[in-house]
């Protein structure tokens, strides 16, 4: 995201966070709707020529308007849920574009991306081939299934964050997938049209993606020799990104590994790359209440918490935070801490900078898994959301309201 420099501080696409804080409060995240438009082009252009089905994952950033950006530009959604369904639909991405992932898919999830007409059911075991097929049978439907093979592969990145080990939970033994393919392709109300795999997140090495994809070409290569033809091939999630010194690969590098491999084959290559398309299209806004010198440390307290942004309690990640407007302070060094009543409620340690209570600090690199993984806690309303853009700023999701936090709730006692 680009920021730049203003008389009234540092600006999105020429709007002053300052005056994005005046207007819509903090802690507010905000993104920046050509960030957003480039980095899907960018990997809609390596791949140009191909007709890959990019499948925005959803989990990354569900904002209805951050959906209808990826839609408009002809993206397709990775869901993992039913409330990812509706939301896909409701921003208009043609089901025949969305895919489901995910290790636990209900029936009745089932049944509505049946009806829906879904392009694909990303299955991750024995156990929910079989309900699918019962459920599909109900409705009287087949539905198009791919299985999603672990790869055994070590990712290289945060353990809560690698799926494609083998003691993860997630996806089919490598080993016994032929078994289970032959499953599927008895089930009659199945049709088995793909394989897929996600080995994990934020991965800054191509490595991890080739040796992935070499494992299930030579399953790929396996199963048809015994009659079972595949259409797609679903690389899962996409590349890492940059939070402070990663260098992740070239998109067009990503693409040329891949299609390098597939070159004479007819299967269609399907991605669901989310990171990678918002984590760096959005950052978190956010004023310093409070600032506490220490002995030996300095805090600079402010009014985002781990309930907005979870990652670096979560995975000690790292965010770049910056000062929204140049003051007179002396710099100092401060962590960056929340309100809420956790010692891991931190946004940045030792961090230096120049500012005073009532400064702005921008929160970096925080457009993925940052307001998707927010929560109440402490009983916090979640954060406004607001998208800059050629329509200029626009409030794509409002503060929540204390009424709101309360109004599921019943008290026992009158
Ligand atoms: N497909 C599947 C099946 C996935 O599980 C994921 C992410 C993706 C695609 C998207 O991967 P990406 O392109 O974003 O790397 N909360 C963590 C990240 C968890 C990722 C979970 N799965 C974080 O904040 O770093």
């Amino acid at each position: 995201m680009k920021l730049t420099p203003t008389p009234q501080g540092l600006a999105v696409e020429g709007v002053p966070l300052a005056d994005i804080a005046a207007r819509f409060g903090t802690p507010c995240y905000v993104y920046s709707e050509a960030e957003l438009v480039s980095t899907y082009e960018g990997y809609r252009d390596a791949f140009a020529g191909h007709d890959p089905l990019i499948c925005y994952a959803v989990k990354a950033n569900s904002n209805l308007s951050v959906l209808q950006t990826f839609a408009k530009l002809g993206a397709g959604c990775d869901i993992v849920s039913a409330g990812e369904l509706a939301r896909a639909l409701a921003a208009g991405v043609p089901a025949e574009r969305i895919v489901f992932s995910g290790v636990a898919k209900t029936a009745d999830e089932m049944r509505m991306a049946l009806q829906a007409g879904i392009h694909c059911f990303n299955v991750e075991s024995e156990a929910e081939l079989h309900r699918l097929n019962a459920v599909a049978a109900e409705l009287d439907l087949r539905a198009p299934i791919s299985l999603r093979v672990n790869p055994d592969v070590d990712a290289n990145t945060h353990p809560y964050i690698s799926t494609g080990l083998k003691d993860n939970k997630f996806g089919i033994d490598h080993q016994d997938a032929p078994r289970i393919f032959g499953v599927a392709a008895g089930l009659p109300h199945l049709r088995v049209i793909g394989i897929d795999c996600h080995i994990g997140s934020q991965l800054t090495g191509l490595s991890p993606f080739v040796d992935a994809l070499d494992r299930l070409l030579e399953l790929v290569d396996q199963l048809g020799a015994g009659g079972i033809v595949l259409e797609h091939i679903d690389m899962g999630g996409g590349l890492g990104i940059r939070y402070t010194d990663e260098v992740p690969p070239a998109v067009a590098d990503y693409a040329a590994a891949i299609l390098a491999r597939l070159a004479g084959r007819s299967l269609r290559l399907v991605l669901e790359p989310g990171r990678s398309l918002v984590g760096n299209a959005g950052l978190l806004l956010t004023r310093i209440e409070y600032l506490k010198p220490g002995e030996s440390k300095h805090f600079a307290i402010v009014d985002a918490g781990m309930n907005d942004l979870m990652r670096p309690a979560l995975y000690q990640a790292y965010h770049d935070i910056v000062a929204v407007r140049q003051g007179t302070a002396a710099a100092q060094e401060y962590d960056v801490v929340g309100p809420v009543c956790e010692s891991s409620d931190f946004l940045g340690k030792s961090r230096r900078l120049a500012v005073e209570a009532g400064d702005l600090l921008a929160v970096l690199s925080a457009g993925a898994y940052g307001m998707t993984m927010s929560s109440n806690y402490n009983t916090r309303p979640r954060a406004a959301e607001v998208m800059v853009g050629g329509d200029g700023v626009r409030l794509i999701r409002k503060r929540e309201t204390l009424d709101e936090l309360l109004a599921n709730e019943r008290a026992l006692l009158k």
